[in-house]
């Protein structure tokens, strides 16, 4: 069953914010492109009927996407609507029948965590779930042992293979050309270790608030929200080791295995940071100690990056909205240059746009052997024709291909690594929006400085 497409794809959570946002844009995109072209039942309790949920689904890619009639029309002709609480079995035996002769569908569970188990044993009870696969959002599980758990109720219905843990960022071009890059090419990786590279830093910065997700935010905070899924990610597929093979197992093998290299992060390599006025957000509590900002310091143990400092930071209300990475390189010796002179690095831009640049030196034009620094840069700026990462994720679980989805050994062991910071283990400092978190942050990296992305002019040119 592992490679047959499916041939219906449901979504639960069908009048939702996520489905809103991000679903129906993709699925129009999808047939758009040829790669859809079976039944799309979306499930809700809303009370609504098809006509309603198809006028929903036009507004949706109104706002968020751009209507192509054609394409539009197409995926409206595709949508079937199932009204109906999920704890009642009534629900899912009209489920049932609106798959008709499908043997294959894929369940997309758009709904809080909360519901999953709920679902999970109706679409078994069912009989949805014969042939069937399940995609779910993050986040899975709020620590380490609610993540087993939530697995373990997956696993009563569904089989590993199964199972498709959708991290978005995964599902991002720049995030895939990070493995691409490093191992399509041969300059990159005899330098890609401990000899070579002084630090790392990842940094995932936006500059809004909460937008209204106060209630939400209240309940996972940055590291849940973004570093323990997200920045991870990026962070594995920058320090990887080459897989053997590229199918999906040996891809998230190695993943797993960087993973395991990196011990528990420490309370005293992580400082937690909260925007003035986080408090008052709706949803907020008042003495409220969920962190909008967090840095933190680690290590990896392994034969490649033992000694290097890893330094990973996000936040919202931060001066920009970018994803960053900085890899800063040793420097040279001195016979050109000189100690207060900026080492080589790489950067990797992955969001808004997409950007690889070396940071060099270069002579510059005299009588003397005095240079100045310059960027060499490719960037490349996402048009609406390309896919996004909900198309081209939601493609791959259709075609049953796993490999840029969450296997459960790496959520647990990166849940194992973030383990020890959750909560309330370290104290949270309030900071200015629209600065870069505060001053605590700088003790962490007192030998190597933040790089703050900046959106230079440059950054938006071809
Ligand atoms: C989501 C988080 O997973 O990712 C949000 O819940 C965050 O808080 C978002 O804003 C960022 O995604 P992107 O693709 O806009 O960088």
């Amino acid at each position: 069953m592992s490679n047959v497409q499916s041939d219906a794809l449901v979504f639960f959570g069908a009048t939702g914010d996520l489905a809103y946002k991000k679903i129906f844009p993709a699925l129009q995109a999808m047939v758009r492109r040829g790669h859809l072209n079976v039944l799309v039942i979306g499930v809700a309790k809303s009370g609504w009927n098809l006509e309603q949920f198809k006028a929903r689904a036009r507004d949706s890619v109104e706002k968020h996407g751009g209507l192509v009639r054609a394409a539009f029309d197409k995926l409206a002709s595709l949508l079937r609507y199932v009204d109906g609480d999920y704890q009642d079995p009534a629900t899912f035996q009209a489920l049932r029948k609106e798959l008709g002769d499908a043997q294959h569908p894929a369940h997309y569970l758009a709904i809080p965590p909360v519901l999953f188990g709920t679902v999970v044993d109706q679409l078994g009870k069912s009989s949805c779930a014969v042939g069937a696969r399940v995609i779910v959002e993050k986040p899975f599980g709020r620590d380490l042992s609610s993540a087993q758990a939530l697995n373990r109720t997956l696993l009563r219905t569904f089989n590993e293979r199964a199972i498709y843990r959708i991290d978005h960022y995964l599902g991002k071009e720049a995030v895939q050309n990070l493995l691409y890059f490093r191992f399509a090419n041969a300059f990159l990786e005899p330098i890609w270790n401990r000899h070579h590279i002084d630090n790392v830093q990842v940094t995932m910065a936006e500059d809004f608030g909460v937008q209204g997700r106060g209630a939400f935010y209240e309940e996972t905070g940055a590291i849940r929200d973004v570093v323990q899924n997200h920045l991870l990610q990026i962070l594995a597929n920058l320090t990887m080791e080459p897989p053997v093979a590229t199918d999906s197992e040996s891809v998230r093998d190695e993943k797993v295995k960087v993973l395991k290299a990196i011990p528990p992060l420490d309370p005293a390599d992580v400082v937690r940071g909260q925007f003035r006025g986080y408090r008052k957000e709706k949803g907020v509590a008042p003495e409220s100690q969920v962190e909008t900002f967090v840095a933190l310091r680690l290590q990896i143990r392994s034969w490649r990056w033992q000694g290097v400092p890893f330094y990973v930071r996000a936040g919202k209300a931060l001066p920009v909205t970018c994803t960053e990475v900085f890899v800063k390189l040793r420097r040279p010796p001195d016979l050109y240059t000189q100690a207060d002179m900026p080492p080589n690095y790489y950067r990797f831009r992955i969001s808004p746009d997409v950007a690889i640049a070396l940071g060099a030196r270069v002579k510059s034009p005299g009588e003397a052997m005095v240079g100045r620094e310059v960027e060499l840069l490719a960037t490349h700026h996402p048009t609406a024709a390309e896919m996004d990462a909900y198309e081209r994720l939601l493609g791959d679980a259709m075609k049953g291909d796993p490999t840029q989805f969450a296997r459960e050994d790496y959520v647990e062991e990166a849940w194992r690594i973030v383990g020890p910071v959750l909560g309330s283990a370290t104290p949270v400092h309030e900071y200015e929006p629209g600065t870069w978190g505060q001053k605590e942050a700088d003790r962490l990296i007192a030998a190597d400085g933040w790089h703050n992305p900046e959106m230079k002019e440059a950054d938006h040119e071809g």
